[in-house]
C-alpha cells in the first residue's frame, strides 16, 4: 500500500509532467487510448517505474547517475534470474536500492540490429500488460543502451506502438466500464525528434487498427451498413479522404444486383462506401473489403455457434477503412481508393432464395447455389465498381470469405490468391514486416469449378477457398489482382500479443505496409 503523502506527492508529480509534456504523434490516440507517450533525451526524477531496454550484449546494466550499490543490487538480481537481455525477457525488481522509482523493469531486446519490428511491438505489448497489472502511473522507459541512433528511434517507437496496440478497449457498450489503462509513458531516447517522427508514423497505423477493431466489434444490430459507412466517414473525412456513400437506390441504379441481393432479406439494405485518398495523380491502387455487417447465412442458415462471431464478417471492409485512415494520417504520396460493399445477410419474405439468379454490375448472371456464400456476391460488385469507375493499376481484396481457408491454413496466416508475381512477393514482404503472414494457394486449373447450368456462373464450388477466389477473379477482369482470405482472423477469443480480446483489426497493418511497398517497387 502506498502511504497517503506518497500518493499525493505522486499526483503532484503527475500534474507537473502533464503540463510540461510534449505529446508524441497527433494526439488523435486520445479517442481510443488514455495513455500518454512522450520522448525526451534526458531522464527525469519523478517516475515511479523505471524500465530499461537491455540489449543482449550488455555486460553490466548501469545507467548514468547510478551508485555502485544500485549497480550491484540490480546486476545481482539479473544474474539470479539468468537475465541475459535476450528478446522478450522481462524482470521486475521492487524498491531498487538507491533509486527513487518504486520498481525497475529490465526488458531484453536481444541484438538491436536483428530485432524485427513486430517483435519490438510484442515486447511493448507484454510490457503494457505488466504495467497495467501494477500500480505504476509514471513510467520512464530508458532506451539509451540501444546505442545506434537510427535503431534507437525505431525500436523505441515500435515498443511504444506495441503498448498502444494492446491497450485498446472496446467498452462503449458497458454501462460502467473498467478504467482503461491510463499511464504516462516517457521514453528516454537518443534523438527526441527521430523518435517522435517514427512514433507518429506508427501512431497513424494504430489509429487505423483501432478504427477497424471498433467497426469489427460492433454487434450486427448496431454496425449495420449505414452505420458502418457513417462511422467510416467520420473517421476518414477529417483527414482529407474523399468519402462517398451510395445508398440502396444508387446501388440499384448502378446495376449492382449481386450486392443488392444479399441485403434483400434485411431492413438494412445494401450500401457501397468509397474512400479515396488522392496522394498522387497516378492511377490508384484499389483496396476492396468485404463489409457483410452480419452473416446469418441467409436461407442456408448458419446453425452452429459460429453465427455468434458473424458480426466480424465486416472485418475486410473494416481493414480497408483502417488502412485508408493510416495512409491518410501518414500523408503518403500514393493514390489509393478503398471500396467497401456493405450488406446484412439475413432472412425474410424478401430475402434471396437458394437457386435465385442475380445480375451483377458487369452483367454477369449468378446462380446463388448457397445464400451463405454471400461475401463473393457483394465483392463481385465492389471489385467491378472499383475497376469500372477508377481504372486502378491494381486491385487487392480482403475478405473473411471461407471456412475452407481456415481448414487449409488455419488462423495464424491468411490465404492469398493471385497470378501476379510482384503482387504476391510484395504481399509476402508486408506480411513478414507486420507478422500478418500470408500463404499463397493456387487459382487452378480447376476446370468448370463455378460453371452453372442456368446462369453464367454459380457462387459455390470445390475446393472451397479456391472457388471463392476464382469467382472473384472473374470480376477483376484483366486488372492485376490479389485476393486475401482472412477468415478466422478477425476475432480473438482471448488477449494475446498485441491484441486485446475481440476484434484484431487484422489486415490494417498488412494493407498499409503493402501499399507503400508495392508503390515503391512497381513503378
Ligand atoms: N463469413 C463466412 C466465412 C467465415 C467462416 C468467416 C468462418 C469467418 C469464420 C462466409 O460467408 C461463409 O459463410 N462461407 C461459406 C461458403 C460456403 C457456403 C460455400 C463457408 O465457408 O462455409
Ligand atoms: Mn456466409
Ligand atoms: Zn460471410
Amino acid at each position: 500500500m502506498k502511504s497517503l503523502p506518497q500518493s499525493l506527492a505522486r499526483a503532484a508529480r503527475g500534474l507537473a509532467v502533464l503540463t510540461t509534456l510534449l505529446l508524441l504523434g497527433t494526439g488523435a490516440s486520445a479517442q481510443y487510448l488514455q495513455t500518454t507517450m512522450s520522448a525526451t533525451e534526458t531522464p527525469g526524477a519523478d517516475a515511479d517505474t523505471l524500465v530499461v531496454l537491455v540489449p543482449a550484449d550488455t555486460e553490466q546494466l548501469s545507467l548514468p547517475g547510478w551508485s555502485q550499490a544500485t549497480i550491484d543490487h540490480v546486476n545481482r538480481a539479473l544474474a539470479t534470474r539468468d537475465f541475459d537481455g535476450s528478446a522478450r525477457q522481462q524482470l521486475e525488481l521492487l524498491a531498487p536500492a538507491g533509486l527513487s522509482a518504486d520498481r525497475l523493469i529490465a526488458v531484453g531486446v536481444g541484438d538491436p540490429a536483428q530485432l524485427p519490428r513486430h517483435v519490438a511491438e510484442e515486447i511493448g505489448a507484454a510490457l503494457s500488460v505488466h504495467i497495467d497489472g501494477s500500480n505504476a502511473d509514471i513510467i520512464e522507459v530508458n532506451t539509451r543502451l540501444i546505442t545506434d541512433p537510427a535503431r534507437n528511434a525505431g525500436i523505441a517507437a515500435a515498443v511504444a506502438h506495441g503498448v498502444d496496440l494492446r491497450n485498446y478497449r472496446f467498452d462503449q457498450l458497458k454501462s460502467s466500464a473498467e478504467p482503461r489503462p491510463s499511464q504516462i509513458y516517457r521514453w528516454v531516447v537518443h534523438s527526441q525528434a527521430q523518435a517522435e517522427q517514427q512514433y507518429a508514423m506508427l501512431d497513424a497505423v494504430a489509429q487505423g487498427v483501432f478504427t477497424a477493431r471498433e467497426l469489427t466489434n460492433l454487434p450486427g444490430g448496431d454496425g449495420h451498413p449505414a452505420a458502418f459507412a457513417e462511422y467510416a466517414r467520420e473517421q476518414l473525412a477529417p483527414l482529407g479522404v474523399e468519402v462517398t456513400i451510395l445508398g440502396p437506390e444508387q446501388v440499384e441504379a448502378a446495376g449492382m444486383g449481386s450486392l443488392l441481393g444479399v441485403s434483400k432479406g434485411s431492413q438494412h439494405k445494401a450500401h457501397l462506401l468509397v474512400a479515396h485518398w488522392r496522394g498522387s495523380s497516378e492511377a490508384p491502387i484499389a483496396l476492396v473489403g468485404k463489409g457483410n455487417t452480419f452473416d446469418t447465412g441467409g436461407y442456408d442458415l448458419k446453425t452452429t455457434d459460429s453465427i455468434l462471431q458473424m458480426q466480424s464478417d465486416k472485418a475486410g471492409g473494416a481493414a480497408v477503412v483502417g488502412a485508408l485512415k493510416a495512409l491518410a494520417a501518414q500523408q503518403v504520396q500514393i493514390n489509393v481508393v478503398g471500396v467497401v460493399p456493405l450488406s446484412q445477410n439475413s432472412i425474410s419474405g424478401e430475402a434471396m432464395l437458394p437457386g435465385d439468379v442475380l445480375t451483377a454490375g458487369d452483367g454477369t448472371t449468378i446462380e446463388v447455389t448457397s445464400t451463405d456464400a454471400e461475401g463473393r456476391l457483394i465483392l463481385a460488385d465492389g471489385i467491378w465498381y472499383a475497376r469500372d469507375r477508377f481504372e486502378p493499376r491494381v486491385i487487392v481484396d480482403i475478405a473473411t470469405l471461407t471456412g475452407a481457408k481456415v481448414t487449409a491454413v488455419g488462423t495464424e496466416m491468411s490465404a492469398i490468391f493471385s497470378e501476379h508475381d510482384t503482387l504476391v512477393s510484395t504481399m509476402r514482404q508486408a506480411g513478414e514486416l507486420t507478422n500478418e503472414l500470408v500463404w499463397q494457394l493456387p487459382l487452378g486449373p480447376y476446370p468448370g469449378i463455378i460453371d452453372s447450368r442456368i446462369a453464367d456462373i454459380k457462387n459455390t464450388g470445390s475446393p472451397g477457398a479456391q472457388a471463392g477466389a476464382i469467382f472473384l477473379q472473374h470480376f477483376a477482369g484483366d486488372t492485376p489482382w490479389l485476393h486475401i482470405d482472412n477468415a478466422g482472423q478477425a476475432l480473438a477469443s482471448s488477449a494475446s500479443g498485441i491484441h486485446p480480446a475481440g476484434a484484431t483489426g487484422h489486415g490494417v497493418r498488412l494493407l498499409t505496409e503493402w501499399v507503400k511497398i508495392y508503390a515503391a517497387q512497381a513503378q
